[in-house]
């Protein structure tokens, strides 16, 4: 119930965007985009943590309209790094028109996404900026880690799970953390809500990489197999070449690399992984006092815990 009306009051939130001039070029590809759907992870997030933290989640719906943005904005990008031609279920920007459009379509989304944070009532949008602004450095570092680490095999765990925590689990992390600020937490409950977010972020990238060679490509809406087609150092990679050696590795094709995967046991322990970061998740939801904006977080992460896409 709180998830389905969060998801409406945020897209309806997103439709409010203040543009200047008429300019189809710039805005299709813009509103193809808002009108993809997607999950809505971070957004929901942030308007439950600010419930949970004792505030009024209508006045979190710019910020969580922001992260959003921001979202869609590194997706648009992360498509034309990645070479991938579907997102959502539809050809990506730059496969339906072209680079320059993609490029361009991704800036006006992130002029966007702060558009709307400025757009926060709140004595602390200072400190929700600073948050953001953070977040966007972090996330570029990770992706251009992640762009670095292609075609090198001598990526360890520990350097792949550096970049996933900018790439992905900061901007999972600051969502939690903005739902706070506007809610007027301090202290140690901004930072459990801080260790929540980084928890489920790392589990959610996690379950990425395993959803990409994994997933029904239908209902994913994205290519399977996209991050072995373009060497990407996933935690499935890094730790299936451990087992087998570079080598034998390398003369892996995606049948073999699956069937591999399976036999070495990578799955079960990436699985287990997955679970532990999950299960802190949880106890740190644990440590916030009960109530319908904790119960529907709890509903969310569980649903994300077994999510198919
Ligand atoms: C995809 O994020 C990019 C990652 C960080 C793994 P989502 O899986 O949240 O994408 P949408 O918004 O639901 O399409
Ligand atoms: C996504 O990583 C990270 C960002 C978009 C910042 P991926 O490249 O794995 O995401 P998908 O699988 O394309 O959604
Ligand atoms: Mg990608
Ligand atoms: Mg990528
Ligand atoms: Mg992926």
């Amino acid at each position: 119930m709180l998830i389905e009306q969060a998801r409406r009051l945020i897209e309806e939130e997103m439709r409010q965007l203040t543009r200047y001039q008429r300019v189809p070029l710039f805005y299709d590809p813009i509103d193809y985009m808002l009108g993809m759907g997607g999950k809505k992870v971070r957004p929901v997030l942030l308007w439950l943590s600010c419930g949970m933290a004792g505030g009024d989640p209508r006045r979190a719906l710019p910020a969580a309209a922001a992260v959003e943005l921001l979202h869609d904005f590194s997706l648009v990008h992360d498509d034309i790094m990645d070479n991938d031609e579907t997102r959502r279920g539809k050809p990506t920007i730059h496969k339906r028109w072209d680079l320059n459009t993609a490029i361009l379509a991704g800036d006006g989304l992130l002029g966007f996404a702060f558009q709307k944070l400025l757009q926060s009532d709140t004595p602390r949008r200072a400190e929700l900026a600073e948050e953001l602004t953070r977040a966007m450095i972090v996330i570029c570092e990770g992706q251009a880690l992640d762009k670095q680490f292609e075609n090198d095999s001598a990526v360890t765990t520990e350097a792949y799970m550096d970049m996933i925590q900018r790439k992905t689990a900061a901007l999972i992390e600051v969502s939690c953390v903005m739902g706070g600020i506007v809610a007027g937490a301090d202290g140690e409950r901004l930072e459990s809500l801080r260790t929540l977010g980084h928890s489920l972020g790392m589990a959610f990238q996690l379950q990425d990489d395993m959803l990409d060679i994994m997933a029904d490509e239908a209902a994913l809406g994205k290519k399977v197999g996209s991050d072995f087609e373009m060497h990407k150092q996933t935690i499935l990679a890094i730790r299936l070449r451990e087992r087998l050696g570079a080598e034998a590795f390398a003369r892996l094709d995606l049948a073999g690399y699956r069937q591999a995967l399976q036999e070495e046991g990578v799955l079960q322990t990436v699985d287990e992984q997955i679970r532990d970061y999950f299960k802190n998740t949880f106890d740190i939801l644990e440590s916030f006092e009960a109530g319908p904006y904790a119960a529907a977080l709890k509903e969310l992460i569980l649903s994300l815990k077994n999510r198919t896409y």
